[in-house]
């Protein structure tokens, strides 16, 4: 670092002493909050949110720098509040050894070897959902019912096939855990956070139960739990029961509510433009007859095949950016391109703005999946994050979107009810209240 004695603070206001710009980053959307300021100061400038003093940085660059080239001067950080919800011992908590460790065991469960054994499940967990969505004439919020259809997959790859008691008690469990993450951290009994803590010690006695089971079965598995199990260090040392267990929740809690989203924005840009729709559908169809008209089941190699729906599903994910951003804090002053990163400080590459920067993606508001027909410039598509942190399940996350995207378009119709517009926080962005819709089976349907 030898420019560090030169460097100077990014550009940039900190806001009110305390507060900062809390109020402005909450009062307005967040996504003009962030580039109005990148406007104003250029890709990397300072910012003063949640109590903590930040540099925001909004290049591909800048972010490549962060998270690929320089990993190890920014740590992850996360509320300690929220440490406790999960357990301190995900990986995602962690750099060195122990993260790359525990980083390879999940990448080896979701290897294509191992997923290619879970395009069956995953057609019957997408099939049992559609099929209760298009029961009677009910609405359905589809951000929730997507979140018990993602749980699923995620207890599915972890487990392989887990006892149906087992894995009502864990969705019980989880589903009050997953609401104390967002809720105000606090003591109080009877609080939501507090009963989340509860519902989160109950589910590592489930989960203890669940392995001292598969112990005495004395079972080799390929799913996650078993590479967890069988794990041990070049000193012959295995992971403690908390260890599993904290990224058992960890894998769960990254699965969920990110595929959901995704998908449910996937099924709106669907829904919002029918002639993409009838194109995605005759992609579809062409397999589903290809396949005796679902009486063959999808294969792998044919999910690998899919050319429009996929960048469908690409032009979703830049679309809605649902992880706007990132955390990590500089371990030490840091001197990047003549700007200070002070020890301490927080960067924040913001995934969103660098997906909906002309520059890179021109019309960017615009929903065109056409422009996947050419690959993105280098670090300027990062859904799925970049470098040492970046999402080991997104082959996985990927297999069960498109898998469902064929099941919902070859044999089912659904309409939103109600106003169309509008965004809500989830923490992640999905279309407002959840996009309600109603689903129906299509007519001459023989499965
Ligand atoms: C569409 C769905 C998904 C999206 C958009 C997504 C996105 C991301 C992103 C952006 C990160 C990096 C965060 C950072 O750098 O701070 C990440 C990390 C992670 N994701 Fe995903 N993810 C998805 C689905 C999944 C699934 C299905 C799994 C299950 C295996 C998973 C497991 C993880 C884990 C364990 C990490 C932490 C990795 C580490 O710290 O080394 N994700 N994900």
């Amino acid at each position: 670092m030898t420019n560090l004695k030169l460097a100077k603070l990014p550009p940039g206001s900190m806001g009110w002493p305390f507060i900062g710009e809390t109020l402005q980053l909450y009062s307005q959307d967040p996504n003009i909050f962030f580039a109005s300021k990148q406007k104003r100061y250029g890709d990397v400038f300072k910012t003063h949110i949640l109590g903590c003093r930040c540099v925001m940085l909004a290049s591909p660059e800048a972010a490549r720098f962060v998270l690929v080239t320089h990993p190890h001067l920014f740590k992850p950080t996360y509320p300690k509040s929220k440490e406790r919800l999960i357990g301190p011992s995900a990986l995602f908590f962690h750099q060195g050894v122990y993260h790359s460790q525990l980083r390879k065991l999940v990448q080896n469960s979701q290897s294509p070897n191992t997923l290619q054994k879970r395009v069956a499940d995953i057609k019957a967990l997408a099939i049992s959902s559609l099929e209760s969505w298009a029961r009677g004439d009910q609405v359905i919020n589809t951000f929730h019912e997507l979140k018990k259809f993602s749980f699923d997959v995620g207890i599915l790859s972890i487990f392989g096939q887990l006892d149906s008691n087992y894995r009502e008690q864990l969705k019980e469990n989880y589903c009050i855990v997953n609401k104390g993450y967002n809720s105000f951290p606090t003591n109080i009994p009877g609080t939501t956070y507090q009963k989340a803590l509860l519902a989160r010690k109950r589910l590592k006695e489930i989960l203890s139960e669940i392995i001292y089971e598969r112990e005495e079965k004395k079972m080799v598995e390929k799913d996650l739990l078993g590479h967890l199990l069988n794990f041990k260090d070049e000193n012959g040392e295995t992971l403690t029961k908390d260890q599993i267990s904290d990224n058992i929740i960890g894998v769960l809690f990254a699965a969920q509510d990110t595929t959901a989203s995704v998908l449910t924005w996937i099924l709106k840009y669907l829904h919002d433009d029918q002639k993409l729709l009838e194109a995605v559908k005759a992609e579809q169809k062409a397999i589903f007859e290809a396949n005796d008209g679902g009486r063959k089941p999808l294969t792998w190699a044919q999910t690998r095949n899919m050319p429009l729906t996929y960048k469908v599903l690409l032009e979703s994910l830049r679309m809605a950016s649902i992880i706007s951003f990132t955390f990590r804090e500089a371990v030490t002053d840091v001197e990047f391109n003549g700007c200070l990163i002070p020890k301490g400080w927080k960067v924040m590459p913001l995934f969103r703005n660098i997906h909906h920067n002309p520059e890179f993606f021109s019309d960017p508001q615009k929903f065109d999946p056409s422009r996947f027909e050419v690959n993105p410039k280098a670090n300027t598509f990062m859904p799925f994050g970049n470098g040492v942190h970046s999402c080991p399940g997104n082959e996985l996350a990927k297999l069960e979107m498109l898998i469902f995207v064929h099941h919902l378009v070859t044999r089912f119709r659904w309409k939103v009810v109600g106003s169309q517009g509008g965004i809500q926080y989830d923490p992640f962005p999905v279309p407002q209240n959840g996009l309600p819709a109603r689903f129906w089976k299509e007519s001459g349907n023989l499965n």
